[in-house]
């Protein structure tokens, strides 16, 4: 149930703006982006606990220009039912005419896997499952209100372009449907276990480009859908999984030494402050409104990884999704 019933006062007709993972990192951020332009916007910050995200809803809703909203909602992407009852539940109030019609669905929440491989409740490889499958399954049940104009955003990652050097080891594509169990390509051969955890992280982020440009073609004139690649964002919540060592040096000590991450590691780093901006703009600025099938860097359109082009691997992703969403 809402948290917060929707009102405005505005002479000016309300849209919605959802964010999976909107009370943390670079969802929280983009959130805060939204609420702070002119609007109105009714921003729906998904979140997996209701209690646990109120600090930050609190946060978002002081923070707002007057006439935007904000309202919390709690999904877990790791479960397929819990996606249905909250889409089922958007898209009952969307069409009663309770909530404003969809401005954008940013598809921002991630998990990047820990020392040993995890499942979703319904038995898929978490990465896969939640950072790919979860939006998959998100959208489709969303594409009856998702109607012009409207715009999904995809937050992928530079990961999954191995000419980009992110740091974290390249995607092996497999097949969408043993990618779905956790079987990476043959080049994972050889992974330890943190690694191949890693990997199966780049090559979900991998899975999010394929879905978005197949997206992009399947869409009806006027609905959108774009990648995102927020450069590395030191200190969100995205290695709450890893190891010690690993956590605290993400959380702690790469904040506090930007200047050095920019010179070994990537000159694309951000804070979550400005690449929550960034995708702030792809869901509302009205000079993207009809900018789709494209993959923005912060919030410059650049080619992705040549890999992320091959229509055959894209089709098939969407042709399995369908598939492992069936229930
Ligand atoms: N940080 C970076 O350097 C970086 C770089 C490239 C791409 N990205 C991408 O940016 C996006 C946001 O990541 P972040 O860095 O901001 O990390 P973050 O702070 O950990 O945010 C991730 C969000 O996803 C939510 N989430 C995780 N599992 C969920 C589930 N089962 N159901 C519902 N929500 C779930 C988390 O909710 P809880 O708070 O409940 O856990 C959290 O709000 C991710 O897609 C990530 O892959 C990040």
């Amino acid at each position: 149930m809402p948290t917060d019933a929707f009102t405005t006062n505005s002479p000016r007709q309300p849209r919605t703006v959802l964010i999976t993972g909107g009370t943390s990192g670079i969802g929280f951020a983009a959130a805060m982006g939204v609420l702070r332009s002119d609007g109105p916007w009714h921003v729906i910050v998904a979140n997996r606990d209701a209690t646990r995200a109120k600090p930050a809803v609190d946060q978002l809703r002081a923070a707002a220009t007057a006439g935007n909203t904000v309202e919390s909602l709690s999904v877990d992407l790791a479960s397929l039912e819990s996606v249905s009852t909250f889409a089922t539940d958007l898209v009952a109030r969307i069409t009663a005419g309770t909530l404003p019609p969809f401005q954008a669905v940013v598809c921002n929440a991630g998990v990047q896997a820990g020392a040993s491989m995890t499942t979703t409740e319904d038995g898929y490889e978490s990465s896969f499952g939640v950072n790919h499958l979860a939006h998959f399954f998100l959208v489709e049940q969303l594409r009856p209100v998702l109607t012009a104009p409207a715009r999904v955003v995809v937050v992928a990652s530079d990961t999954h372009d191995p000419a980009m050097k992110a740091g974290v080891p390249v995607p092996a594509w497999s097949t969408a449907q043993e990618l779905a169990y956790g079987k990476l390509g043959a080049s994972a051969a050889k992974d330890g276990a943190f690694v191949a955890g890693q990997r199966r992280y780049s090559t979900s982020k991998l899975a999010n480009i394929f879905y978005t440009y197949e997206l992009a073609r399947r869409l009806p004139a006027g609905v959108t859908a774009n990648a995102f690649n927020p450069g590395l964002v030191p200190g969100t919540g995205l290695q709450r999984s890893a190891p010690a060592p690993v956590r605290i040096i993400a959380k702690h000590i790469l904040p506090r030494m930007t200047w050095l991450v920019r010179r070994v590691m990537t000159p694309n780093v951000h804070t979550a402050e400005e690449s929550g901006a960034a995708l702030a703009s792809l869901a509302i600025d009205p000079s993207l409104s009809d900018t789709t099938g494209a993959y923005f860097d912060g919030r410059t359109p650049i080619n992705s990884s040549e890999e992320s082009y091959d229509t055959a691997k894209s089709n098939d992703l969407w042709n399995v999704s369908e598939a492992l969403v069936q229930r």
